[in-house]
C-alpha cells in the first residue's frame, strides 16, 4: 500500500500537524477523506498553447485518471515545462535539462507513490526519463503518439523529413511560393510527434524497449482510440506500481536495458539524439552508455524498420506492421528477453504477444534488412578525439568514404550570413565545416549540422554534400553528416582549428574523421587559438548554470551535477 497523502511531509512542527495541514487545504478542492486515503498517482501536465504536439494530453490526462481510479488510486495532476521544438529558444536541448530538473522536483517535492509522465516532443521523453532515472518512484511512460501521415498531390507527406526535402526543393526553385504554403497546412495534419522516425519517434521506441511504457506505446497514433485506452491502462498500472513499489526505474535501467536499446535504435535507423539522450539517462543511473559498445551493436544489427528518413514510411505504418513488440521479435536473439517491463512482465511476454501481420513490409527479417548495418557510426580521428556520429542510414553511400577540401564557417551565424553567397568559393566535393555549434558554443547544440547545400550547388541539382560539425542534427533529416564532434570548438576542440583549404578524410567504414593537416601546424594554430581566449560566459540565469555546467556529447550533455552520485567521481567533465 502506497502512502499516500503522508508522504515527504513537509515539517510544520510535528509530522500529525504537518498532514493535517495539507489535508486541510487539498480538501478545499472538495476531495472526501476515503479519496485522500488512497494509494496517489501523480501525472504530468505538459500540455501547452506552444506545444501542439502535446495536443492530445488533456484527453490522455483523463484517460490515466479513469485508469487510476478504476483500480482504487487516487490520479494527482501537475503541470511541469512543456518544450516544442519550434518554439524553444536559443534550442530545446538548451532547455532539455531545465525540464528534467524541474519534472524531477516536483515528483519529489509533492505526494504521490508512483508518477505517469506523459510526453512525446523531442526532448520531452528524455527529460523525463532522466527525471524518473533520478528519483526513482515507480514510474509508467506515456508517449502522446505520432501524427497521422499528410498527402499533397498523391504524395503522402510526413514531419518533417518531407518539410526539409520540400523546402529544399522550393530553394532550388522546382517548387514556387504559392505550392508550398500549401505544403505548409498538409504537412503535419493532427496532433501528436513527428511521424518519421525523428528523435520523438526514436525515443518512443527505446523508452518501450527499456520497459518504462505499455507495449505499442510507441506507436498507435495520436488520434486513435487506442491511444487513449493505452493511457487507461498505462493508469491502471501506475495504480498498481504505486500498491506493489515497483518495478522502479532503477530496475528496468539496467546494462541489458540500455543494450537493447542501442540494438532498437540501430534496427530503427534512429535518430543521432538518442545518442545523446540514452548517455543521459544513463548517467543518471550507475550505467554508462558506451559509444564504442553503440558502434559495435551497429556492426552487427541491420536496420529492420524501413522508415523515413532512413526508407520510405511513417509511423502509422510501422504500428499496423506490429510496431516495437514486432520488431523485437525480429531481432530475436540480438535483444535479451529477460529485461522487465512496468507491464509486470518481461520482453520475452511482449514479444510472445507480438501480432504478426501477413504481407507487411515496413518491418522486415533479418533476412532481408533494408540495411545491412545498423543505423549510426561512431567515429574518431585527429578531429574527434572524444568522437563523433554519423547516420550513415541517411547518407549518400557515395560519400561515405570522402576526401575533399573544408569550407568553414566559424559559428552559425556565419553560416546563415555566407551559404547562399553566390560568390561563396564552394564546389560538391568540398567538405562543408561547421564550429562552434556544440553544446557550449551555440550554446543548446542547435540541429545546424544540417547544413543546407549553397543555393549555387542546390540549383545545379547537387542534393548532398559530406557536412560535419560539434552541433546535433534533426531525427527526421537526411545527408552525408557528421555530427556530434567532441570535444566541441568552443571548449578547445580540434574542429575550431580547421581552415577553408584544409583536406579532410571522412572514412566511414574504418570509422575516422581526420583533417589532413600535420601536428605542428595544428599545435601553431592552437597556440594562436589560446592567445585570442575563448568567448564569453553568460552573465546570469539559468544561461550561466548551462554554460559552467554542461556536459559534452559523449557525456549526453547533461548537467555534471546531475549525474548519478556513483557517476560523479569517476568520470572526467
Ligand atoms: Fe514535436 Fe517533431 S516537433 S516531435
Ligand atoms: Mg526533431
Amino acid at each position: 500500500m502506497g502512502k499516500g497523502l503522508g508522504k515527504g511531509l513537509t515539517s510544520y512542527g510535528d509530522d500529525g500537524f504537518s498532514l493535517f495541514l495539507r489535508k486541510a487545504f487539498i480538501k478545499a478542492m472538495g476531495y472526501s477523506d476515503d479519496a485522500l486515503s488512497r494509494p496517489i498517482v501523480g501525472i504530468t501536465n505538459t500540455h501547452s498553447d506552444y506545444n501542439p504536439c502535446h495536443g492530445n494530453a488533456p484527453q490522455l490526462i483523463e484517460a490515466v485518471k479513469r485508469g487510476v481510479m478504476l483500480s482504487g488510486g487516487m490520479p494527482m495532476v501537475f503541470p511541469t515545462i512543456s518544450i516544442h521544438e519550434s518554439f524553444a529558444h536559443p534550442t530545446s536541448m538548451f532547455l532539455r535539462n531545465l525540464m528534467a530538473m524541474d519534472t524531477e522536483e516536483m515528483i519529489r517535492a509533492q505526494p504521490m507513490d508512483a508518477v505517469v509522465v506523459i510526453g512525446g516532443c523531442d526532448k520531452t521523453l528524455p527529460a523525463q526519463i532522466m527525471a524518473a532515472a533520478s528519483v526513482d518512484l515507480p514510474t509508467v511512460v506515456v508517449p502522446v503518439g505520432p501524427m497521422v501521415v499528410g498527402h499533397h498531390k498523391g504524395e503522402v507527406l510526413g514531419a518533417c523529413t518531407d518539410c526539409r526535402r520540400l523546402w529544399a526543393a522550393h530553394r532550388a526553385d522546382t517548387i514556387d511560393a504559392e505550392e508550398i504554403e500549401v505544403i505548409n497546412g498538409r504537412l503535419a495534419p493532427s496532433v501528436g510527434t513527428c511521424m518519421v522516425m525523428g528523435t520523438a519517434s526514436t525515443m518512443a521506441c527505446i523508452t518501450e524497449t527499456l520497459g518504462l511504457s505499455l507495449p505499442m506505446s510507441a506507436t498507435v497514433p495520436a488520434p486513435h482510440a487506442d491511444r487513449v485506452r493505452i493511457a487507461e491502462a498505462s493508469g491502471r498500472t501506475a495504480a498498481r506500481l504505486a500498491v506493489e513499489g515497483g518495478p522502479r526505474p532503477s530496475e528496468l535501467l539496467t546494462p541489458q536495458a540500455f543494450r537493447n536499446a542501442a540494438v532498437v535504435m540501430q534496427a530503427i535507423g534512429g535518430s543521432t539524439n538518442g545518442v545523446i539522450h540514452l548517455a543521459a539517462i544513463a548517467n543518471r543511473t550507475p550505467h554508462r552508455f558506451d559509444l564504442g559498445e553503440l558502434d559495435e551493436i551497429g556492426r552487427r544489427v541491420p536496420v529492420l524498420v524501413d522508415l523515413k528518413p532512413s526508407g520510405a514510411h511513417y509511423m502509422e505504418h510501422f504500428h499496423h506492421a506490429g510496431g516495437v513488440p514486432k520488431l523485437l521479435k525480429e531481432l530475436g536473439d540480438l535483444i535479451d528477453l529477460d529485461a522487465p517491463t512496468v507491464a509486470g512482465g518481461t520482453l520475452r511476454e511482449v514479444v510472445a504477444a507480438a501480432e504478426d501481420v501477413p504481407g507487411q513490409d515496413v518491418i522486415r527479417p533479418r533476412g532481408a534488412p533494408i540495411k545491412a548495418e545498423g543505423s549510426m557510426a561512431v567515429l574518431h580521428g585527429n578531429l574527434a578525439p572524444g568522437g563523433a556520429v554519423i547516420k550513415q542510414a541517411a547518407a549518400s553511400s557515395h560519400l561515405l568514404a570522402h576526401t575533399g577540401r573544408a569550407v568553414v564557417f566559424s559559428s552559425v551565424a556565419d553560416m546563415i550570413a555566407r551559404i547562399d553567397d553566390p560568390e561563396l568559393d564552394v564546389a560538391a566535393d568540398d567538405v562543408l565545416v561547421l564550429q562552434n555549434a556544440g553544446p557550449k558554443g551555440a550554446p543548446g547544440m542547435p540541429e545546424a549540422g544540417y547544413l543546407p547545400i549553397p543555393k549555387k550547388l542546390a540549383r545545379q541539382g547537387v542534393k548532398d554534400m559530406v557536412r560535419i560539425s560539434d552541433a546535433r542534427m534533426s531525427g527526421t533529416a537526411f545527408g552525408t553528416i557528421v555530427l556530434h564532434i567532441t570535444p566541441e570548438s568552443a571548449v578547445g576542440g580540434p574542429l575550431g582549428l580547421v581552415e577553408t583549404g584544409d583536406l579532410i578524410r571522412l572514412d566511414t567504414g574504418g570509422r575516422r574523421i581526420d583533417v589532413l593537416v600535420d601536428d605542428d601546424e595544428l599545435r601553431r594554430r592552437e597556440m594562436a587559438r589560446a592567445r585570442q581566449g575563448r568567448g564569453r560566459t553568460p552573465e546570469r540565469g539559468y544561461a550561466r548554470l548551462y554554460h559552467a555546467s554542461v556536459l559534452q556529447a559523449d557525456e549526453g550533455c547533461d548537467f555534471d551535477f546531475m549525474r548519478h552520485p556513483s557517476r560523479m567521481s569517476s568520470d572526467s567533465e
